[in-house]
């Protein structure tokens, strides 16, 4: 790296990257397919330059969609053979959550989703201006005491990296239990450079919303889904 290039940013990442084993199926998921559907450029060891991305090579030409933190998959995929003709990047960094996304890709043989097996943060220091048409945050890691509030995706780290992203009338959804989430979500996106749609409950999801398990999980709890839409200002 030359002198006046900054060195990449290094981050703490608090949430967890493994969980229970994994199943022979998907360590077979994850050997075959993974690389394969990983974005390549994206992480620090892979392009130390921080080089944008080449977004037309990855898209094809069709409008690019990101979810971050996809969890099990399920919205990913579903959205991706809802949308055949968009091209959707998803974010996860928890291994055992990437090998079910790869099953379930294998079972719907949708081929429109890339993956970056890691920290959207990494994936916004690549990604040019204005390229990504719309945004997915689903149930979002809550952290819900308030000395790590400050860890939330909805604070202006993350969110002016997503508004740069974006451009005018892009759309950014938010699904999520908690209601200080929603609090906050209500202070910290419009200072990012977003207007609030609109703000509905249980019973009044998007129209090709598909439940995830992180909502399944809350509503036998007994917590109430919130969901958010926002658009992008300009
Ligand atoms: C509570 S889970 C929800 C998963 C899924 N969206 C759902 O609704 O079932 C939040 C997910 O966000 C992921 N996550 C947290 N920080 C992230 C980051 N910086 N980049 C990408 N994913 C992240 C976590 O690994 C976790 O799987």
């Amino acid at each position: 790296m030359s002198e006046d290039q900054a060195a990449p940013e290094r981050r703490n990442f608090y949430g967890r990257v493994h969980g229970k084993t994994l199943r022979a199926s998907q360590k077979t998921y994850l050997a075959e397919d993974l690389e394969r559907l990983s974005l390549a450029g994206v992480t620090v060891a892979d392009n130390p330059a921080r080089v944008p991305l080449d977004v037309a090579a990855i898209t094809g030409g069709r409008p690019l969609w990101l979810e971050v933190g996809f969890g099990g998959g399920e919205h990913l995929v579903h959205m991706a053979a809802r949308y055949p003709d968009i091209a959707i990047i998803g974010c996860e960094p928890f291994v055992n959550g990437i090998a079910m996304l790869l099953g379930k890709i294998r079972a719907a043989g949708v081929d429109n989703l890339c993956i970056h097996p890691g920290d959207v943060r990494d994936l916004f220091d690549v990604l040019p201006d204005a390229c990504v048409a719309k945004a997915f945050l689903n149930y979002p890691d809550p952290w819900p005491k308030a000395r790590h509030h400050r860890r939330r995706f909805v604070t202006q780290g993350y969110l002016s990296a997503l508004a740069r992203v974006m451009p005018p009338g892009a759309e950014f959804r938010v699904a999520t239990d908690i209601p200080d989430y929603v609090r906050q979500t209500l202070e910290e996106v419009p200072q990012a450079g977003f207007d609030l749609l609109a703000q509905t409950g249980q019973g009044a999801a998007w129209d090709d919303w598909l439940s995830t398990r992180y909502e399944q999980k809350a509503l036998r709890e007994g917590r109430d889904p919130h969901y958010l839409t926002f658009r992008r200002q300009g």
